[in-house]
């Protein structure tokens, strides 16, 4: 079948996805008509949708589905019947159902899912003193992307058609996984290393850390611990000193050492 533009849709607060969305795009080897940075929360619906339009939509994993507020934000794409990649970045624990649930999602957004892949990014809660998966995606990484976004452009050229294509088939169970966030309260600021430059509050997907005169103040109901904040603070001002989520990142960084690699699927 024809393709001539690749539509990127992603939503990435430490931008893991983002990356690897990216290398899949340059894989594809089409020219980029959109690319829709959706964790920012003014990213609006996309105006680019055509049959020969190819969409990788990117998301990461949260306690083995998708966050509920990166599928909000999928929603606002449609597909058109075109084809769609699906992206899911873990932190080398494990994706459970979120890649099944981006299909599923895909399909009802009228996306066609040719393939899905599941990538490895330095786990959100991964610090110095707890690393799970520090420095991924690497260069390896990048490759396997690169790589799976020109197998993807070989298997649209030899389709003749996306009717006649077998359905994509991914892993994952139903019904999903529950959903949920963790009870433990957000990020914290380290009054003596902040300097209010407001990075924290640009940072945040949800718009939950807004700056007061004391420093900059979470909102604890619409955090989604998702550590864009505590990654992008420039002061390393931003962390969580819940012990609750010490315990977690500990545990994973014990538990989570072996090196996985990306699957794909077609
Ligand atoms: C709330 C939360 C839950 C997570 N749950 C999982 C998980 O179930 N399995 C896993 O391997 N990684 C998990 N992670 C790690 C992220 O999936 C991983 O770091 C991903 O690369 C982050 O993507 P981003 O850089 O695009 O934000 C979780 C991270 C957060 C913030």
């Amino acid at each position: 079948m024809r393709c001539d533009a690749t539509r990127l849709a992603f939503f990435s607060p430490t931008g893991t996805t983002r990356r690897i969305v990216d290398n899949i795009g340059l894989g594809l080897g089409f020219a980029v008509a959109e690319r829709l940075d959706l964790t920012r929360p003014e990213c609006l619906a996309a105006a680019h949708a055509s049959r020969e339009t190819v969409t990788v939509l990117g998301a990461p994993v949260y306690a083995g589905r998708l966050p509920a507020e990166a599928v909000r934000r999928l929603k606002r794409l449609h597909g058109a019947g075109g084809p769609a990649v699906l992206v899911v970045a873990y932190g080398n624990r494990a994706y459970e159902d979120a890649l099944l649930e981006l299909c599923d999602l895909a399909r009802e957004l009228g996306f066609t899912p040719v393939a899905g892949g599941a990538f490895v990014g330095e786990h959100s809660y991964s610090a110095p003193e707890t690393p799970i998966a520090p420095g991924r995606p690497d260069a390896r990484d990048v490759r396997a992307a690169r790589e799976f976004g020109r197998v993807v452009a070989a298997k649209l050229e030899r389709l003749a058609d996306l009717e006649t294509a077998a359905p994509l088939r991914v892993p994952g169970s139903l019904p999903y996984r529950e959903a949920g966030l963790s009870a433990d309260p957000g990020p914290i600021t380290v009054a003596a290393l902040c300097q209010a430059c407001g990075q924290c509050v640009t940072a945040c997907p949800v718009a939950a850390v807004r700056l007061e005169a004391d420093g900059p103040v979470t909102d604890a109901a619409r955090c989604i611990r998702c550590c864009a904040c505590v990654k992008g603070c420039p002061e390393g001002a931003r962390l969580f000193d819940h012990p609750g989520l010490l315990a977690v990142a500990k545990r994973l960084a014990a538990t989570c050492r072996e090196r996985r690699e990306p699957e794909t699927f077609l």
